[in-house]
């Protein structure tokens, strides 16, 4: 049977049909909000290269994540961020248990007991090299970083952190974060773990935020190589092989293939991260009034869905959340 039976036009004569057939949705539910925490009082300073994005000391932080609360957003990620001086080799900030990361995690455990708190578990914002390890010569010490970023986790869940997401691309960083979380208990805390982590271009605009760019080389010898698609599924299977509970592709725009790729071989929850230097081309073009940016925002979120993602990682997580609301 072909035309003039079938005519694909009759199911999208209007809203109401059109709504009927609609194979994804976007909803508030799918969406993460990343968070910039820094040390002080009354902070909040806005990236430069990221409208609307700020780094906020921890009563700024309360505040702000009193409306995501209040939008019905589940969760969060929350970062760090230091002043230069106050990083070393070892990124001993990272796992100081009373940390910034730490902090924060308590205190807003304590207001919004019901919001989600995931934490990035990475050295390079507590490095004073920049880099996601430890620094011998110039080698990221795989090994040697794998104690650091289990330390890392723990205390991030002893602060009553509710899911872990390292980001630094070790090899065996999840079954070491496993194994030390549940040997102090945390049996039941979730690993998100940053598995079709790519060595980006497109995170130029949170190492601004995070103050994290490496101050040496780059982090193409731990992460992974962009023309890369096979060698995704073999990380993300490791990864699942080692205990993450939730896998994840990052960036999202440009590797739409792979979240495709990886939610068909393994069907495991999958989260895609769509990264700063997105949220910052969107920003751009909107600013100059050239793209439609609720429209062109809501279509791409929507998109990653389309693609496998089951949640979505954003800075746009707030205004999203605004525009669904308007949508109803
Ligand atoms: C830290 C980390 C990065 C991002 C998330 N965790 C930066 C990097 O790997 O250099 C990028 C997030 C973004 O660009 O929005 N390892
Ligand atoms: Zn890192």
């Amino acid at each position: 049977m072909s035309f003039p039976i079938i005519r694909m036009r009759r199911l999208r004569a209007n809203e109401k049909i059109r709504c009927m057939v609609r194979e994804h949705h976007l909803r508030v539910d799918d969406l993460i909000y990343p968070v910039f925490v820094t040390p002080g009082q009354g902070v909040r300073k806005e990236v430069s290269s990221m409208p609307g994005i700020y780094n906020f000391s921890i009563d700024e932080l309360l505040k702000e994540l009193q409306q995501v609360v209040d939008l019905g957003i589940p969760g969060i990620i929350i970062f760090g961020v230091l002043d230069e001086e106050e990083k070393d080799e070892v990124g001993s900030g990272a796992y100081d248990e009373s940390g910034i990361v730490q902090q924060a995690v308590q205190e807003v455990k304590n207001k919004f007991p019901h919001l989600l708190v995931i934490t990035d578990v990475c050295l390079c914002e507590f490095t004073n090299h920049g880099h996601c390890g430890i620094v011998k010569g110039n080698y990221v010490d795989n090994d040697a970083t794998l104690e650091l970023l289990a330390k890392t986790a723990v205390s991030h869940a002893k602060a009553g952190a509710d899911m872990v997401a390292p980001s630094d691309m070790m090899d065996g960083r999840v079954a070491a974060i496993r194994q030390a979380l549940d040997e102090h208990g945390f049996v039941n805390i979730p690993i998100m773990s940053y598995s079709a982590k790519y060595a980006s271009s497109y995170y130029g605009p949170f190492r601004e935020a995070a103050g994290s760019a490496p101050q040496f080389g780059d982090r193409k010898a731990y992460q992974m190589d962009p023309p890369n698609s096979d060698e995704a599924l073999r990380e993300t299977w490791l990864d699942i092989q080692e205990g993450a509970d939730i896998v994840m592709v990052k960036p999202g725009l440009a590797y739409m293939d792979i979240l495709r790729r990886i939610k068909d071989e393994f069907g495991y929850p999958t989260a895609v991260y769509n990264v700063s230097g997105e949220y910052a081309m969107f920003k751009a073009a909107a600013q100059n009034g050239w793209i439609d940016e609720k429209k062109v925002v809501l279509e791409t979120l929507t998109a990653f869905k389309r693609a496998g993602a089951d949640m979505i990682i954003t800075y746009y997580a707030v205004e999203a959340a605004q525009w669904l609301k308007e949508e109803r």
